[in-house]
This record gives C-alpha cells, sequence and structure tokens, in this order.
C-alpha cells in the first residue's frame, strides 16, 4: 500500500471518449499521483495506455486487473451498466473507487455499491460529478451558502450537446439509460446542491425527436425537458438537447428570494465578444471536455487527495444513488407521459 506522502498509485478502467482523457489528466496533470496500470478489451486502447501514458501494466480482463498489487485506487471509465458490479469488486479487492457518473442506471444497483462502500469505511467511493468541481459552480455554490440570493427556491439548468451530424453518440445512447440519465444527471445534481439536498418527490418530463430518427426505438428524446418537484417547496426544470448548432452550452440559473445567479449562459469560449455588419457575437465552447477541462482536473485532484489523506469524499454515493433515483423517475414519465411519484 501506498502511504501518505507516497504517491497514490492509480489504475483506469475504460479508455474509450472520456477515458483518455482521465487518463491523460492522471498520468500528466494529477499531483500526488502515478497511473500504473489500465484495462480495457480494446488492444488499441491498451497500446494507448502503455506507450502515451507511459502505463507499466495493461490488462484485457477486469478482474486480473483488480488483482494488480500495485494500485491502491480505480478509477472507472467503463460503460454506465458495468459501473456497480466494477464499483462493488474493486471495494471488495480493497482499492478506492472513483466511478463516472451515473453510479448506475437504477436504485438497486446504487444501494449494492453503497452496501460494499458502508463494509469499507476505510476506502474512498466517490462519483465523477464533474460541475460541483467546476470554479464558476463552486463559486455560485459558495455565493448561495453565504446567503447571498436569500433563500434559492428554483433551479433552471441545461445540458445541450453540439449537434452531431453523424449521430456517433447513439453507439453509446443504448446503455446510457436515456438522454436525462446521461445528460441531465449532472443538472440533477447540481439542483441538489444548491438547494439543500431535498427530497424529490415528484417530476414530470416530455420530449421530442428533432433530429436523431433511431432514439425512437430506444424509447428516447433528443430533445427533452422536465419538471421535478421537491419537498418544502423547491422546484426544478431540467432541459436536454443533442441538436444544439453553435457548440455545447450547459448553464444553470439558481432563483433565490433575495436574487438570482446565472452560470455559463451563451456558452463564451473566450471572453471575445466581436462587433461587425453581422451583429455582436462570441464563439461558443464546442463540447464538454473544453468547457469542464479544468473541473476533470480538479475532480481526479480531489478524489487522490481524499485516497491520500483520508479526507472525506467530496461527493457522497448518497447523492449519486439521489441523481439516479430522480433521473429514473424522469424518464419514466416521459416514458408513461404522466407525473412520477418518486418512491423510496
Ligand atoms: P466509451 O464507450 O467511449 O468508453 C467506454 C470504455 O470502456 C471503452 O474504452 C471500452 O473499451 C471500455 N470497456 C468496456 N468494457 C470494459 C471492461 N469490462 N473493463 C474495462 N473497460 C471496459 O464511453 P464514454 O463516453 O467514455 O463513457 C464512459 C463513462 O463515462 C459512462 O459512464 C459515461 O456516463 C461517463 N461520462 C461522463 C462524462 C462527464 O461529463 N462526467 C462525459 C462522458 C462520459
Amino acid at each position: 500500500m501506498s502511504t501518505a506522502t507516497a504517491p497514490l498509485r492509480v489504475g483506469i478502467a475504460g479508455l474509450g471518449r472520456l477515458g483518455r482523457r482521465h487518463g491523460e489528466n492522471l498520468a500528466l496533470h494529477t499531483p500526488d499521483c502515478v497511473l500504473t496500470a489500465a484495462c480495457s478489451p480494446v488492444e488499441a486502447e491498451r497500446a494507448f495506455a502503455g506507450t502515451k501514458l507511459g502505463v507499466r501494466n495493461t490488462y484485457s480482463e477486469f478482474n486480473a486487473f483488480l488483482r494488480d498489487p500495485d494500485v491502491d485506487a480505480i478509477v472507472l471509465v467503463t460503460p454506465t451498466s458495468m459501473h456497480a458490479d466494477q464499483a462493488i469488486a474493486a471495494l471488495q479487492a480493497g482499492k478506492h473507487v472513483f466511478i463516472e457518473k451515473p453510479l448506475a442506471l437504477d436504485v438497486a444497483d446504487c444501494l449494492r455499491v453503497e452496501a460494499a462502500a458502508s463494509a469499507r469505511p476505510d476506502l474512498i467511493a466517490m462519483v465523477g460529478f464533474v460541475r460541483r468541481f467546476d470554479p464558476s459552480h463552486a463559486r455560485a455554490f459558495d455565493s448561495v451558502q453565504q446567503g447571498d440570493i436569500g433563500r434559492p427556491f428554483l433551479v433552471r439548468s441545461q445540458t445541450c450537446d453540439r449537434l452531431d451530424p453523424d449521430g456517433a453518440f447513439l453507439a453509446f445512447a443504448p446503455t446510457s439509460g436515456g438522454i436525462f440519465m446521461d445528460c441531465s444527471v449532472h443538472d440533477i445534481d447540481l439542483a441538489r446542491w444548491m438547494l439543500g439536498n431535498p427530497k424529490a418527490k415528484r417530476a414530470f418530463a416530455s420530449g421530442t425527436i428533432a433530429v436523431h430518427q433511431d432514439l425512437a426505438a430506444m424509447g428516447d428524446v433528443d430533445n427533452g425537458m422536465a419538471i421535478v418537484e421537491f419537498e418544502g417547496g423547491a422546484r426544478a426544470v431540467f432541459y436536454a438537447s443533442r441538436t444544439f448548432l453553435h457548440g455545447h452550452e450547459q448553464h444553470t440559473e439558481i432563483i433565490g428570494t433575495q436574487g438570482n445567479l446565472l452560470i455559463g449562459q451563451g456558452a463564451p469560449r473566450d471572453h471575445i465578444v466581436r462587433s461587425d455588419v453581422q451583429g455582436v457575437r462570441h464563439q461558443a465552447t464546442a463540447d464538454f471536455f473544453e468547457r469542464f477541462s479544468d473541473a476533470f482536473r480538479h475532480e481526479l485532484a480531489a478524489f487522490v487527495d481524499a485516497c491520500r489523506t483520508g479526507a472525506i469524499s467530496p461527493l457522497s454515493l448518497q447523492d449519486a444513488t439521489e441523481a439516479t433515483r430522480i433521473a429514473r423517475a424522469i424518464t419514466a414519465s416521459l416514458h408513461h407521459g404522466q407525473p412520477q411519484d418518486i418512491e423510496r
């Protein structure tokens, strides 16, 4: 085992779209950490880990990877449908675990991970709700905590991806849990965080397919909106889209009795605003990597720090379970067209 003074030895599972970025961040940009192992069934991904990330031990098989004695902590960037079983196996093998969002596609699986983590209180288990590590969202949260906007009672939050005309995302859509579980789960976590973790009571959702007709066969939409009612009167409104033209626009508004905070509107790429005969405009962030590149680094640094120092994980598994619970209810409402009570 590494000690608090030694770097944390991390193994990563999954080197796809996001895993490659996490792998680069762990290998090159995360203090007090060394990326010692990687696991992927895809040969090219293992080769990437060896040659580009300098990883010593690569595995095609997850259980062999878990047995690596040079790994203290596992970072799971695998398809969502695998998270619960792999997280439980990692904890049972005595490894800290970072799990990409969402924790799992259904609440029962989330609770199984919670139980495995409770059996190992000496280990960190953390879910990657990256926006909590974004400097603007973190400052907004601090401002809400200081009472600057009075009592927050409404969050309006959206995650809108730039249109991918080839529909490449359709390849992972079947394992993602649908647009609300895949995209809005971030907004759900933000809303709970900003509103002081109220219990969700009821959800109502609707949606439409504007472009990607293949989603119909999966019961999914490419534009979805939802309203969630919380105990105590707070409300949240979510919007998710896969068809924006100008870029990836994630924005969140927190509305309180003494004012509002608005984060990210217009998705500005930088501080340049161009004015000419065509009007006044700025460039937009292309995708979530660009928008949240700092936050992705900060969240891994927080995970490594928690593992090394025993600090409390900045994001509890219970938060992740609640996000899945709400996203499930929203998705159920989308499917049957009626408000959905949120059971516990
Ligand atoms: P992807 O499909 O591009 O990558 C999945 C990876 O898992 C591939 O490298 C695949 O080879 C690997 N894999 C499959 N089976 C495996 C196994 N048994 N053991 C080890 N590796 C295995 O998917 P993507 O987009 O990278 O998403 C992965 C996870 O990250 C998902 O849970 C997704 O929700 C989450 N994600 C989070 C984002 C965020 O903003 N925090 C953004 C994008 C994805």
